[in-house]
């Protein structure tokens, strides 16, 4: 319960943070206007004065409301869980990060595993006459079970002609991957999922073990962290790392172009990685990493 009451971004009494803060803003701002009218009288009941009073207590109020907010989304995962959806399913579409997407995902067939599918962004990609004839059927792992009005609608948009199973389960859990054999799946996609998943390699272990030997893809596009940790934009991914987590469930910056091919056997697996910079408005999550981790033939 303790790391559920502070502040996620300073680690302060959330409430007690807030309200300090809003207190300390109005006084400011207030003893400001004290010595103004004192020494020049004029800017009583001016505009400006009014204007910087509401500013000062909007600001309060926007403190106390984030403080409240960010501390219900802490304390309750259902609402966390619910708030994600609704924000992933608004931010899901971006037609410049589409085209990299769609080219990621190009020519799948067979078996494909999904993780973390969130609102069915990618059926954007796969529906239709043609992957419906190449892909047999589909199986989405997905512990937010928010997302399941979501995933039903957009396959239904896309016209997703294959079957498409949901299995409501973390893709860390063995009860996720039960009904999956070893060696027998074509291909396994990930696009803004390991950013937020509990552990990543017990995650690579599980793609590791079902994709087939020789032909087997796993195929991937992620946010990550700043390359430099030192840059303004690694500075800035860690001061809002906190809120960020809080709001997007979990969602943290990582160097996943180095987790990756660490968590995969090196003798089974060749990795090919590329950094871009997404076409995105959220300046934290533009640096992305996309690339395909193909299972060898290894002999037994
Ligand atoms: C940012 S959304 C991305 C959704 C979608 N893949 C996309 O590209 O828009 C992250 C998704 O990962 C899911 N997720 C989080 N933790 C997970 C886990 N441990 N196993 C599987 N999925 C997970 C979330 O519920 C959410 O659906």
């Amino acid at each position: 319960m303790k790391s559920l009451t502070v502040c996620p971004c300073c680690g302060l009494p959330s409430l007690l943070f807030a309200i300090f803060a809003t207190y300390l803003a109005v006084r400011v701002t207030e003893s400001i206007f004290a010595v103004n009218q004192d020494a020049a009288g004029r800017l009583k009941d001016s505009v400006f004065v009014k204007g910087l009073r509401l500013a000062s207590r909007s600001l309060g109020v926007f403190l106390v409301g984030t403080a409240v907010f960010l501390f219900l989304l802490r304390n309750s995962p259902s609402l966390q869980q619910r708030f994600f959806s609704i924000l992933c399913s608004c931010l899901a579409s971006n037609p410049a990060l589409d085209a990299r997407r769609c080219a990621l995902l190009e020519g799948l067939h067979g078996t494909v595993v999904e993780l973390g599918p969130g609102p069915g962004t990618n059926f954007r990609c796969l529906g239709g006459e043609d992957a419906g004839s190449r892909i047999t059927n589909m199986i989405l792992l997905e512990p937010n079970t928010f997302f399941a009005p979501k995933i039903a609608a957009e396959k239904e948009k896309y016209n997703v002609r294959f079957p498409v199973q949901v299995v409501y389960e973390s893709a860390e859990s063995g009860a996720a991957w039960q009904a999956i054999r070893n060696n027998s799946v074509d291909f396994v996609i990930g696009t803004h999922v390991l950013c937020s998943t509990a552990d990543n390699e017990q995650v690579l272990a599980h793609v590791s073990r079902v994709l087939k030997p020789s032909t087997g893809e796993y195929r991937f596009l992620e946010h990550v962290s700043a390359q430099d940790d030192a840059s303004f934009l690694g500075l800035s991914q860690r001061l809002m790392a906190p809120v960020f987590n809080t709001i997007a469930a979990g969602c943290s910056f990582r160097r996943l172009w180095d987790v990756i091919p660490a968590s995969l056997p090196k003798e089974t697996f060749d990795v090919q990685i590329e950094h871009f910079e997404a076409p995105l408005p959220i300046y934290l999550i533009k640096p992305h990493i996309y690339g395909t981790a193909k299972k060898r033939l290894v002999d037994a």
